[in-house]
């Protein structure tokens, strides 16, 4: 009860103080001679979803210098990454970045979609923009930092976010619904729903509907659960991308171009790769940084502190290669350590992704569906096979007895989360296509990023671990039943399906095959690739700690995915945009040491 009064106090000091937004003045990008000319307070690595937010928080003060510095170049606006329509993001991926062979998929290796250019995945993701279920985000906060649970984050999702509702004929039409009171209304990024939807769309909600999958009572925000319309991020009128780069229509703003003529303090240098960085003993002193024009390796000095935001594949790699990790990784490649941190690179999580094929009586419009149905375990299969999945005890893998804790602690956490009505294990969209994803969006197996060499331009080795642990592949075998009982019925029978790869003739209870089948197509990564520099103590596995600071070193902090310590079931990028928000207020701390030590008062 007193957490709750405590939250709803905090909320509100929280958004009347995160409203403040002080004018800003000029600013631009640079090169490498202007870099060398100057000396920044802070050096953002990778100017993606959640480098290019904190870079626009800390140049809101004047006085505060930040040079971001990323690998990729600028998108020239291009419909096809700006209109949903058209999505076609390829040009701007990084190229040939492959998993290691997969053990529990028959030894299939995966690309591994990331975002090499300004904006990072938020210039090239599906837009999808939701929060996950609160449980998930409260789980964050029980396994690392006062402050990161729903109540304390949700100031900050309203910050970030400038939300649309639909249209109300539009609404009523497709029973669309929201809670104004948890949406921002003149934050950075456009939220807004599409104003269409495809005609085999509603097969697939009338089905779900037939079969009680309900939707959610509440907000789907805090639910997280239930028969959802998808929001994304995009401008209400444009119907065009928002993200954390560019504006090219007027009224639409986001992140950087908000800021692009108005911060001399705000630098930015593009297409140069940071290849480590520099230490004074063990504190943070600058960055190298490598020309992929000339190949010319740069040096720049920072005064405060290096942040981390080249996503959770390549953030691990950096500090790695910077002497950060595990002892025995680093000496293997004659790395000097700086610090033992062996939880550096491990506790990879992604959504798992798994495409079942139909053909159809129609032709269909090849779409990516405008509704998803959010299931919990309970919902997911019948209580039957729910028995049957094989939950515990199946003991975490890992070569490190601090990160085995840790991966015991969030099996703890997880196993409550398969419990429970307020959150989901899965996800079934029908793509229409025709095609259905099934998502299994709470994994208990755990992979890692280790380098491989001594040069930031070579590849990690990324390994998903993907269904190692046998309990994952189980909940996609009760998802895949699920979508075939939606499928079997009546609005989605007028289609004609018949199902094709990978499971199509595989009978319902020969498990055993249907398991095979799920092996040989499963896609370890949905692009959701998390959690490899986990905020947890640092007996835990842990490395960065509840101020996002890494452990053991002094001015370095992440802003990326990597600090998660747990995938929250959500389409992430909206989270990322949240923590970005929040992460730079430096009070926070302080308030939070006065509001605790006050107690019951
Ligand atoms: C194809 C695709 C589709 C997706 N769809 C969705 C979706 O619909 N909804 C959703 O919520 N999420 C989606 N995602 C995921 C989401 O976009 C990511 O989770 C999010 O962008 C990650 O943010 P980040 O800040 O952790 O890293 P990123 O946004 O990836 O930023 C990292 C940046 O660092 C740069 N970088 C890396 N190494 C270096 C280096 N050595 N030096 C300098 N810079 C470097 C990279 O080029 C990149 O710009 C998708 C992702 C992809 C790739
Ligand atoms: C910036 O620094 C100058 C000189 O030290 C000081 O006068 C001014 O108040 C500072 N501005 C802010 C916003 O802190
Ligand atoms: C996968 O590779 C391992 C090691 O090379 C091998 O032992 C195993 O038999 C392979 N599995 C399959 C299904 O090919
Ligand atoms: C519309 O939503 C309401 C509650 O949100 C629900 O009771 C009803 O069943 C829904 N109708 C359809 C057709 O989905
Ligand atoms: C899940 O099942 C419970 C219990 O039958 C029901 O109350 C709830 O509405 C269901 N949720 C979904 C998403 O179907
Ligand atoms: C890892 O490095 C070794 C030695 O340089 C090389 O042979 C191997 O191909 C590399 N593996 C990957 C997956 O890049
Ligand atoms: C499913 O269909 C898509 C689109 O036709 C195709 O690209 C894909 O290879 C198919 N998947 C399988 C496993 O056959």
């Amino acid at each position: 009860m007193f957490g709750r009064t405590l939250r709803a106090l905090l909320s509100l000091y929280f958004s009347a103080a995160a409203n403040a937004h002080p004018a800003a003045k000029y600013a631009r990008v640079v090169d490498s001679t202007t870099v060398s000319k100057t000396k920044y307070d802070f050096i953002v690595v990778g100017g993606g979803t959640g480098g290019l937010t904190v870079a626009d928080r800390l140049t809101e003060d004047p006085n505060t210098s930040v040079l971001v510095i990323e690998y990729g170049p600028f998108d020239q606006g291009e419909e096809d990454i700006l209109v949903p329509g058209l999505y076609n993001p390829g040009k701007y991926l990084w190229p040939n970045i492959f998993s290691t062979s997969q053990r529990a998929l028959n030894n299939a290796s995966s690309f591994v979609p990331m975002g090499a250019v300004v904006g990072g995945g938020s210039t090239v993701n599906a837009m999808m923009f939701r929060a996950a279920a609160a449980i998930d985000y409260d789980h964050w906060e029980r396994l690392g930092g006062w402050g990161w649970g729903w109540g304390g984050m949700l100031p900050y999702f309203k910050k970030s976010e400038t939300f649309t509702p639909p249209d109300p004929e539009f609404a009523k039409k497709h029973n669309i619904s929201w809670d104004a009171s948890i949406h921002g209304y003149d934050g950075p990024i456009y939220a807004s729903f599409s104003g269409y939807d495809y005609p085999s769309s509603k097969n697939f909600w009338d089905a779900a509907v037939s079969l009680k999958i309900s939707q959610p009572e509440g907000p789907q925000e805090e639910t997280g659960s239930g028969l959802c319309v998808l929001l994304r991020a995009m401008h209400p009128e444009t119907k065009s991308r928002s993200y954390s780069r560019i504006g090219h229509f007027v009224g639409y703003v986001s992140y950087f171009d908000r800021v692009a003529k108005a911060r001399s303090n705000y630098h930015i240098i593009t297409e140069h790769a940071v290849s480590k960085i520099l230490f004074d003993k063990r504190k943070a002193v600058g960055v190298e940084y490598i020309s992929r024009e000339t190949a010319e390796v740069l040096r720049t000095k920072v005064k405060k502190e290096v942040i981390m935001a080249a996503g959770s594949i390549h953030s691990p790699q950096i500090l790695q290669l910077s002497g950060i990790g595990p002892k025995a990784l680093l000496e293997s490649l004659k790395i000097e350590t700086i610090v033992d941190i062996p939880g550096v690179g491990q506790n990879l999580q992604d959504h798992l992704d798994l495409k079942i094929n139909y053909t159809c009586a129609y032709t269909l419009l090849r779409t990516r569906g405008n509704n998803i149905a959010l299931l919990p375990l309970k919902n997911s299969t019948t209580l039957s096979t729910y028995d049957t999945i094989t939950l515990p005890p199946f003991p975490p893998q890992s070569t490190y007895p601090s990160v085995i804790q840790g991966y015991d602690a969030q099996r703890q956490l997880l196993l409550d989360s398969y419990a429970s009505y307020q959150t989901s294990v899965g996800s079934i969209s029908w793509d229409t296509g025709p095609q259905t994803t099934v998502y299994m969006v709470k994994p208990l197996s755990r992979g890692s990023v280790s380098i491989n060499s001594t040069s930031v331009l070579d590849k990690p080795l990324i390994d998903f671990g993907a269904v190692t642990d046998p309990t994952d592949l189980d909940v996609l075998l009760a998802l895949s039943r699920r979508n075939r009982e939606i499928t079997a019925t009546p609005p989605m029978q007028a289609l004609g399906p018949v199902e094709g790869a990978p499971a199509g003739g595989i009978a319902d209870d020969d498990a055993d095959g249907l398991r095979e089948a799920i092996r040989a197509s499963l896609a370890p990564t949905n692009a959701h690739m998390c959690c490899t520099l986990a905020m947890m103590e640092r007996e835990m596995g842990g490395v960065v700690d509840g101020d996002l600071k890494v452990y053991g070193v002094e001015g370095v902090s992440v802003a990326d995915a990597s600090w998660w310590p747990v995938i929250p079931a959500g389409a992430p990028h909206a989270s990322i945009y949240t923590a970005g928000e929040r992460e730079y207020l430096n009070w926070n701390s302080v308030l939070t040491w006065f509001i605790l030590s006050c107690g019951p008062c």
